[in-house]
């Protein structure tokens, strides 16, 4: 098993791609933490999972939240006492209660800050707490989930372009000042859209092809585990690095 004994949290992670990661991590043997909004979902997830309890914590916490963040981290080094793998994971490119398509133009405030937070400032708060356990522990690797719209603008989808971008720019930062501490950084896309619950939902996605969310799961036990010690301010995309390696890229229909 490639992550034994590790320890690693992922956020947002009791549905979608964090779910995936989550699951992944667990069969390669690591102690794992489940981190999301909703008691329930967390409590749900735990149970799905059916590992024993000294090898799982769920934790309710929203990444915007710098009280959240802090108990969250409290509770992963009270449980475990240390922590090799973060994924930043928790994001979306619209909130989920309002319209998929926001035009800069028409972009409400208060729109681009949930956007801005739950994706960027959520992914610092998250680094900056695992950085405390990382550091005098002696390494560590943070994956944040980023995005094709990272790295290329997109119509009608400006604040989470310029959320996936600024992650792709901390990641780089991240990786630069942890460089002498063992902590690898990288960012992990996808490399399109993928077939998640929000996503199949949209009326205009139907019978459209799209990605399997497995699609995430060999390259983010690559970057986890000490396979790809050495490696840090790297972009991946998940579709380019399973087919590098002969691995299937699953779609499905929406
Ligand atoms: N689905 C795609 O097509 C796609 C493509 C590229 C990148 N991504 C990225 O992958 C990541 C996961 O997306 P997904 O499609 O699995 O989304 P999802 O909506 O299926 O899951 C995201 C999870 O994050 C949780 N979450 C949201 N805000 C949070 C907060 N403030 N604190 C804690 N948890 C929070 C949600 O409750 C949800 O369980 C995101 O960063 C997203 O931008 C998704």
């Amino acid at each position: 098993m490639k992550l034994h004994e590790k320890v690693a949290l992922v956020t947002g992670s009791v549905r979608g791609l964090g779910w995936e990661m989550i699951q992944a991590f667990a069969q390669e043997g690591a102690n794992v933490t489940i981190c999301d909004l909703s008691q329930s979902d967390v409590d749900g997830a735990l149970a799905r999972l059916g590992l024993p309890l000294e090898k799982v914590l769920g934790v309710k916490a929203d990444v915007t939240s710098e009280q959240d963040v802090i108990h969250l981290f409290r509770r992963v080094r009270e449980k475990f006492n240390r922590l090799d793998i973060l994924v930043n994971n928790a994001g979306f490119a619209w909130p989920r209660s309002g319209p998929v398509d926001l035009e800069v133009a028409g972009t409400p405030l208060d729109v681009w800050l949930k956007v801005l937070n739950t994706n960027l400032t959520g992914t610092f708060l998250c680094s900056r707490e695992a950085l405390k356990i990382m550091r005098p522990q002696g390494g560590g690797s943070i994956i944040n989930i980023s995005s094709p719209q990272g790295k290329k603008g997109k119509l009608l989808r400006g604040p989470y372009c310029a959320a996936k971008f600024g992650v792709e720019g901390l990641t780089q930062v991240l990786a630069l000042e942890n460089a002498n501490s063992n902590i690898k950084v990288n960012s992990l896309d996808p490399g399109g859209i993928v077939a998640t619950e929000a996503i199949r939902k949209i009326p205009g996605n139907r019978g459209m092809r799209m990605l399997k969310p497995e699609i995430v799961r060999a390259c983010a036990v690559y970057l986890a585990s000490d396979e790809s010690s050495g490696i840090t301010g790297h972009s991946f995309v998940a579709i380019d690095w399973n087919r590098e390696r002969g691995l299937e890229v699953p779609y499905t229909e929406a």
